[in-house]
Protein backbone atom coordinates (compact mmCIF):
# COMPACT_ATOMS: atom_id res chain seq x y z
CA UNK A 1 0.00 0.00 0.00
CA UNK A 2 1.38 3.56 -0.79
CA UNK A 3 1.51 6.21 1.81
CA UNK A 4 -1.10 8.68 1.95
CA UNK A 5 -0.05 11.94 0.53
CA UNK A 6 -0.58 13.94 3.36
CA UNK A 7 -1.25 12.67 7.25
CA UNK A 8 -1.03 13.85 10.68
CA UNK A 9 0.06 12.06 13.84
CA UNK A 10 -0.99 13.70 16.81
CA UNK A 11 -0.26 16.93 15.88
CA UNK A 12 0.05 19.49 17.88
CA UNK A 13 0.99 23.48 17.44
CA UNK A 14 1.44 25.87 20.74
CA UNK A 15 1.93 29.76 20.19
CA UNK A 16 3.04 31.76 23.01
CA UNK A 17 0.10 34.57 23.81
CA UNK A 18 1.27 37.86 23.25
CA UNK A 19 1.71 38.69 26.80
CA UNK A 20 3.96 35.76 26.62
CA UNK A 21 2.31 34.30 29.71
CA UNK A 22 0.44 31.49 28.49
CA UNK A 23 -0.13 28.83 25.44
CA UNK A 24 -2.63 28.75 22.89
CA UNK A 25 -2.74 25.26 21.73
CA UNK A 26 -4.34 26.04 18.19
CA UNK A 27 -4.34 22.41 17.01
CA UNK A 28 -4.14 19.84 20.30
CA UNK A 29 -3.87 16.50 18.81
CA UNK A 30 -4.95 16.01 15.40
CA UNK A 31 -4.67 12.46 13.33
CA UNK A 32 -5.93 11.87 10.03
CA UNK A 33 -4.97 10.88 6.28
CA UNK A 34 -5.24 12.32 2.95
CA UNK A 35 -5.81 10.32 -0.13
CA UNK A 36 -4.17 11.07 -3.54
CA UNK A 37 -6.98 12.95 -5.63
CA UNK A 38 -9.43 13.39 -2.78
CA UNK A 39 -11.00 16.55 -1.38
CA UNK A 40 -10.91 16.27 2.38
CA UNK A 41 -12.93 19.16 3.95
CA UNK A 42 -11.98 21.26 7.10
CA UNK A 43 -14.83 22.43 8.97
CA UNK A 44 -14.94 24.56 12.05
CA UNK A 45 -16.08 27.99 13.54
CA UNK A 46 -13.14 30.89 13.34
CA UNK A 47 -10.82 30.29 15.94
CA UNK A 48 -10.94 26.05 16.16
CA UNK A 49 -7.33 25.93 14.40
CA UNK A 50 -8.19 25.33 10.46
CA UNK A 51 -5.64 27.88 9.48
CA UNK A 52 -3.00 26.39 11.62
CA UNK A 53 -3.70 22.88 10.83
CA UNK A 54 -3.43 24.02 6.94
CA UNK A 55 -0.42 25.89 7.49
CA UNK A 56 1.29 23.23 9.17
CA UNK A 57 0.34 20.89 6.01
CA UNK A 58 2.49 22.69 3.56
CA UNK A 59 5.15 23.44 6.57
CA UNK A 60 4.77 26.94 7.30
CA UNK A 61 4.80 26.29 10.77
CA UNK A 62 6.69 23.43 12.31
CA UNK A 63 4.62 21.32 14.85
CA UNK A 64 5.16 21.90 18.44
CA UNK A 65 4.67 18.13 19.06
CA UNK A 66 3.54 14.86 16.54
CA UNK A 67 4.45 15.05 12.67
CA UNK A 68 3.39 16.09 9.24
CA UNK A 69 4.01 13.39 7.12
CA UNK A 70 4.45 13.98 2.73
CA UNK A 71 3.77 10.50 1.45
CA UNK A 72 4.57 8.76 4.75
CA UNK A 73 7.56 10.55 5.70
CA UNK A 74 8.20 13.33 7.57
CA UNK A 75 9.42 16.49 5.80
CA UNK A 76 11.73 18.26 8.14
CA UNK A 77 14.02 15.09 8.07
CA UNK A 78 14.99 16.11 4.46
CA UNK A 79 18.18 17.56 3.36
CA UNK A 80 17.63 20.96 2.42
CA UNK A 81 17.40 20.70 -1.50
CA UNK A 82 14.25 17.72 -0.96
CA UNK A 83 12.55 19.80 1.33
CA UNK A 84 12.50 22.72 -1.42
CA UNK A 85 11.32 20.60 -3.80
CA UNK A 86 8.49 19.24 -1.25
CA UNK A 87 7.35 22.54 -0.42
CA UNK A 88 6.80 22.96 -4.37
CA UNK A 89 4.44 19.72 -4.07
CA UNK A 90 2.24 21.08 -0.90
CA UNK A 91 1.08 24.66 -1.71
CA UNK A 92 -1.78 26.60 0.09
CA UNK A 93 -4.00 29.61 -1.07
CA UNK A 94 -5.47 31.97 1.22
CA UNK A 95 -8.91 33.77 1.61
CA UNK A 96 -7.29 36.71 1.15
CA UNK A 97 -7.00 37.02 -2.86
CA UNK A 98 -4.79 39.61 -2.36
CA UNK A 99 -2.27 38.45 0.31
CA UNK A 100 0.46 36.36 -2.43
CA UNK A 101 -0.41 39.04 -5.10
CA UNK A 102 2.74 41.98 -5.77
CA UNK A 103 0.22 45.12 -6.44
CA UNK A 104 3.39 46.14 -8.55
CA UNK A 105 3.54 43.48 -10.65
CA UNK A 106 1.40 42.74 -13.87
CA UNK A 107 -0.78 39.25 -13.51
CA UNK A 108 1.62 37.31 -16.51
CA UNK A 109 4.98 38.48 -14.04
CA UNK A 110 2.99 37.12 -10.94
CA UNK A 111 2.07 33.86 -12.36
CA UNK A 112 5.50 33.20 -14.01
CA UNK A 113 6.95 34.53 -10.47
CA UNK A 114 7.38 30.69 -8.89
CA UNK A 115 8.56 29.45 -12.18
CA UNK A 116 11.59 32.38 -12.25
CA UNK A 117 12.84 30.98 -9.08
CA UNK A 118 12.76 27.21 -10.07
CA UNK A 119 14.92 28.80 -13.02
CA UNK A 120 13.43 25.96 -15.35
CA UNK A 121 13.78 27.13 -19.49
CA UNK A 122 14.07 30.35 -20.47
CA UNK A 123 12.15 33.81 -19.75
CA UNK A 124 10.17 33.45 -22.99
CA UNK A 125 9.19 29.54 -22.07
CA UNK A 126 8.26 30.31 -18.54
CA UNK A 127 6.41 33.28 -20.23
CA UNK A 128 4.16 30.68 -22.36
CA UNK A 129 3.53 28.86 -19.61
CA UNK A 130 2.04 31.28 -17.07
CA UNK A 131 -0.15 32.12 -20.10
CA UNK A 132 -1.26 28.86 -21.04
CA UNK A 133 -2.19 28.75 -16.88
CA UNK A 134 -3.97 31.85 -17.36
CA UNK A 135 -6.36 30.36 -20.04
CA UNK A 136 -6.67 27.17 -17.84
CA UNK A 137 -8.51 29.18 -15.02
CA UNK A 138 -10.58 30.79 -17.23
CA UNK A 139 -8.85 34.21 -17.98
CA UNK A 140 -8.39 36.09 -21.04
CA UNK A 141 -4.97 36.69 -22.58
CA UNK A 142 -5.28 40.12 -21.73
CA UNK A 143 -5.45 40.63 -17.96
CA UNK A 144 -1.96 38.92 -18.09
CA UNK A 145 -0.62 42.56 -18.93
CA UNK A 146 -2.93 43.76 -15.92
CA UNK A 147 -2.38 45.10 -12.62
CA UNK A 148 -3.96 43.53 -9.41
CA UNK A 149 -5.92 46.33 -8.67
CA UNK A 150 -7.48 46.34 -11.97
CA UNK A 151 -9.29 42.84 -11.26
CA UNK A 152 -12.52 41.28 -9.23
CA UNK A 153 -11.74 39.69 -5.92
CA UNK A 154 -12.50 36.20 -8.20
CA UNK A 155 -10.65 37.15 -10.77
CA UNK A 156 -7.43 37.70 -8.82
CA UNK A 157 -8.51 34.50 -7.18
CA UNK A 158 -7.80 32.76 -10.57
CA UNK A 159 -4.87 34.43 -10.82
CA UNK A 160 -3.43 32.58 -7.21
CA UNK A 161 -5.12 29.56 -8.72
CA UNK A 162 -2.71 30.12 -11.68
CA UNK A 163 0.37 30.89 -9.99
CA UNK A 164 -0.03 27.56 -7.64
CA UNK A 165 -0.56 25.45 -10.22
CA UNK A 166 2.81 26.58 -12.66
CA UNK A 167 4.73 24.32 -9.85
CA UNK A 168 2.74 21.19 -10.49
CA UNK A 169 1.54 20.83 -7.07
CA UNK A 170 0.20 17.34 -5.57
CA UNK A 171 -1.83 18.82 -3.02
CA UNK A 172 -3.23 22.66 -2.41
CA UNK A 173 -4.73 23.57 0.69
CA UNK A 174 -7.63 25.72 0.35
CA UNK A 175 -8.08 28.02 2.92
CA UNK A 176 -11.49 29.57 2.89
CA UNK A 177 -10.74 30.61 -0.53
CA UNK A 178 -14.14 31.49 -1.55
CA UNK A 179 -14.78 33.28 2.01
CA UNK A 180 -13.95 36.86 0.79
CA UNK A 181 -15.87 36.10 -2.45
CA UNK A 182 -19.44 37.59 -3.75
CA UNK A 183 -21.95 35.20 -3.43
CA UNK A 184 -22.55 35.34 -6.59
CA UNK A 185 -19.07 33.91 -8.07
CA UNK A 186 -18.37 31.45 -5.07
CA UNK A 187 -19.82 28.58 -7.04
CA UNK A 188 -17.85 29.38 -10.65
CA UNK A 189 -15.05 29.16 -8.42
CA UNK A 190 -15.55 26.18 -6.57
CA UNK A 191 -16.48 24.56 -9.67
CA UNK A 192 -12.87 25.85 -11.46
CA UNK A 193 -10.98 24.29 -8.21
CA UNK A 194 -12.93 20.82 -9.01
CA UNK A 195 -12.36 20.35 -12.77
CA UNK A 196 -8.77 21.49 -12.18
CA UNK A 197 -8.37 18.82 -9.90
CA UNK A 198 -8.98 16.34 -12.60
CA UNK A 199 -6.57 17.88 -15.12
CA UNK A 200 -3.94 17.95 -12.50
CA UNK A 201 -4.54 15.09 -10.83
CA UNK A 202 -4.31 17.29 -7.65
CA UNK A 203 -5.02 16.35 -4.02
CA UNK A 204 -7.21 18.89 -2.13
CA UNK A 205 -7.13 20.20 2.03
CA UNK A 206 -10.46 22.47 1.62
CA UNK A 207 -10.61 24.28 5.02
CA UNK A 208 -14.07 26.57 5.46
CA UNK A 209 -16.02 27.95 8.06
CA UNK A 210 -19.16 27.37 5.44
CA UNK A 211 -20.54 23.88 5.44
CA UNK A 212 -22.74 24.64 2.46
CA UNK A 213 -19.06 25.18 0.51
CA UNK A 214 -17.52 22.00 2.15
CA UNK A 215 -20.77 19.87 1.26
CA UNK A 216 -20.34 20.90 -2.08
CA UNK A 217 -16.90 19.60 -2.87
CA UNK A 218 -15.62 17.25 -0.26
CA UNK A 219 -15.03 13.65 -0.34
CA UNK A 220 -14.47 13.16 3.69
CA UNK A 221 -15.40 16.11 6.13
CA UNK A 222 -13.52 16.77 9.57
CA UNK A 223 -15.27 18.72 11.69
CA UNK A 224 -12.88 20.88 14.30
CA UNK A 225 -13.40 22.16 17.51
CA UNK A 226 -10.78 24.38 19.76
CA UNK A 227 -7.88 22.40 18.54
CA UNK A 228 -9.65 18.79 17.61
CA UNK A 229 -11.64 16.60 15.19
CA UNK A 230 -15.15 16.05 17.02
CA UNK A 231 -15.77 14.10 13.77
CA UNK A 232 -14.56 12.78 10.62
CA UNK A 233 -16.20 10.57 8.06
CA UNK A 234 -17.38 10.57 4.29
CA UNK A 235 -19.10 14.19 3.06
CA UNK A 236 -22.56 11.97 2.68
CA UNK A 237 -22.44 11.19 6.36
CA UNK A 238 -20.97 14.06 8.04
CA UNK A 239 -23.95 16.20 6.17
CA UNK A 240 -26.64 14.04 6.31
CA UNK A 241 -26.24 11.89 9.45
CA UNK A 242 -23.81 13.61 11.49
CA UNK A 243 -23.68 12.18 15.07
CA UNK A 244 -21.75 14.52 17.03
CA UNK A 245 -23.60 17.18 18.70
CA UNK A 246 -20.92 20.04 17.46
CA UNK A 247 -21.73 18.44 13.84
CA UNK A 248 -25.25 18.58 14.24
CA UNK A 249 -25.16 22.25 15.82
CA UNK A 250 -23.02 23.70 12.85
CA UNK A 251 -25.93 22.06 9.99
CA UNK A 252 -28.55 22.79 11.71
CA UNK A 253 -27.19 26.69 12.05
CA UNK A 254 -26.09 26.86 8.22
CA UNK A 255 -28.26 30.06 7.16
CA UNK A 256 -27.41 29.88 3.59
CA UNK A 257 -30.30 27.23 1.09
CA UNK A 258 -28.78 23.57 1.81
CA UNK A 259 -30.39 20.79 -0.55
CA UNK A 260 -33.16 20.64 1.29
CA UNK A 261 -32.61 17.17 2.39
CA UNK A 262 -29.68 18.06 4.16
CA UNK A 263 -31.87 20.97 6.06
CA UNK A 264 -32.74 20.05 9.81
CA UNK A 265 -36.08 20.37 11.31
CA UNK A 266 -34.87 22.35 14.40
CA UNK A 267 -32.19 25.78 13.65
CA UNK A 268 -30.13 24.56 17.18
CA UNK A 269 -27.82 28.21 18.84
CA UNK A 270 -24.88 27.36 20.08
CA UNK A 271 -24.72 28.96 23.17
CA UNK A 272 -21.86 31.40 24.29
CA UNK A 273 -18.32 31.81 22.33
CA UNK A 274 -15.65 29.40 21.89
CA UNK A 275 -13.99 29.10 24.92
CA UNK A 276 -10.09 30.05 24.72
CA UNK A 277 -7.61 27.67 23.35
CA UNK A 278 -5.42 28.55 26.29
CA UNK A 279 -7.14 26.76 28.57
CA UNK A 280 -10.19 24.45 27.03
CA UNK A 281 -12.65 22.91 29.32
CA UNK A 282 -11.76 19.76 30.87
CA UNK A 283 -13.59 16.06 29.77
CA UNK A 284 -14.67 16.93 26.62
CA UNK A 285 -13.91 20.26 25.28
CA UNK A 286 -17.25 21.14 23.56
CA UNK A 287 -18.92 20.43 26.69
CA UNK A 288 -19.74 23.98 27.77
CA UNK A 289 -21.88 24.45 24.28
CA UNK A 290 -23.23 21.22 24.08
CA UNK A 291 -26.86 20.95 24.23
CA UNK A 292 -26.89 17.54 25.95
CA UNK A 293 -23.51 17.48 28.02
CA UNK A 294 -23.51 15.56 31.45
CA UNK A 295 -21.68 14.83 33.84
CA UNK A 296 -19.31 12.41 32.79
CA UNK A 297 -18.64 14.57 29.74
CA UNK A 298 -16.78 17.07 32.62
CA UNK A 299 -15.14 14.06 34.04
CA UNK A 300 -13.33 11.76 30.98
CA UNK A 301 -12.36 12.86 27.27
CA UNK A 302 -13.98 11.15 25.19
CA UNK A 303 -11.92 8.84 22.75
CA UNK A 304 -12.01 9.40 19.06
CA UNK A 305 -13.17 5.91 18.15
CA UNK A 306 -14.99 4.44 14.71
CA UNK A 307 -18.29 3.58 14.65
CA UNK A 308 -18.66 2.35 11.48
CA UNK A 309 -16.35 2.00 8.50
CA UNK A 310 -14.57 5.47 8.11
CA UNK A 311 -16.77 7.09 10.51
CA UNK A 312 -14.71 8.76 13.58
CA UNK A 313 -16.38 10.46 16.39
CA UNK A 314 -14.91 11.81 19.71
CA UNK A 315 -18.18 11.97 21.55
CA UNK A 316 -19.41 9.69 24.95
CA UNK A 317 -23.39 10.53 24.03
CA UNK A 318 -23.02 10.53 20.09
CA UNK A 319 -26.34 10.93 18.28
CA UNK A 320 -28.09 12.39 21.25
CA UNK A 321 -28.67 15.73 19.56
CA UNK A 322 -31.71 15.15 17.56
CA UNK A 323 -31.72 17.86 14.54
CA UNK A 324 -35.21 17.17 14.53
N1 LIG B 1 0.73 33.12 15.21
C1 LIG B 1 -0.12 33.01 16.21
N2 LIG B 1 0.18 33.42 17.46
C2 LIG B 1 -0.68 33.29 18.50
N3 LIG B 1 -1.90 32.73 18.38
C3 LIG B 1 -2.27 32.29 17.17
C4 LIG B 1 -1.42 32.41 16.02
N4 LIG B 1 -2.07 31.88 14.94
C5 LIG B 1 -3.26 31.46 15.40
N5 LIG B 1 -3.39 31.71 16.72
C6 LIG B 1 -4.55 31.36 17.58
O1 LIG B 1 -4.79 29.99 17.40
C7 LIG B 1 -6.19 29.72 17.40
C8 LIG B 1 -6.56 29.05 16.11
O2 LIG B 1 -6.43 29.97 15.06
P1 LIG B 1 -6.66 29.59 13.54
O3 LIG B 1 -5.82 28.40 13.19
O4 LIG B 1 -6.45 30.80 12.74
O5 LIG B 1 -8.20 29.15 13.52
P2 LIG B 1 -9.27 29.17 12.34
O6 LIG B 1 -8.53 29.17 11.05
O7 LIG B 1 -10.09 27.92 12.56
O8 LIG B 1 -10.09 30.40 12.53
C9 LIG B 1 -6.87 31.07 17.61
O9 LIG B 1 -7.14 31.21 18.98
C10 LIG B 1 -5.82 32.06 17.16
O10 LIG B 1 -5.97 33.29 17.81
S1 LIG C 1 -19.07 14.14 25.01
FE1 LIG C 1 -20.79 15.08 26.08
S2 LIG C 1 -20.41 17.30 25.96
FE2 LIG C 1 -19.10 16.30 24.45
S3 LIG C 1 -20.27 16.40 22.58
FE3 LIG C 1 -20.69 14.40 23.49
S4 LIG C 1 -22.53 14.73 24.73
FE4 LIG C 1 -21.71 16.77 24.24
MG1 LIG D 1 -8.68 30.45 9.40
Amino acid sequence: MTAPILAARDLRIRFPTQDGQETVKAVDGVSFDVEAGETFGVIGESGSGKSTLGRAAVCLLRPTSGEVLHRGGNPYLLPSKALRQQRRDYQIIFQDPNAALNPRMRIVDSIREPLDILGAGSRAQRTAQAMAMLEMVGLRAEFGARYPHELSGGQKQRVNIARVLTVRPKLVVCDEVVAALDVSIRADILNLFASLQGEFGLTYLFITHDIGVVSHVSSRIAVMYLGRFMELGPAETITHRPLHPYSVALLSAEPTPLPSAMRTGKRIVLQGEIPSPTAPPSGCRFRTRCPVARDACAETEPEWREVSTGHFIACHFPGSLAAH
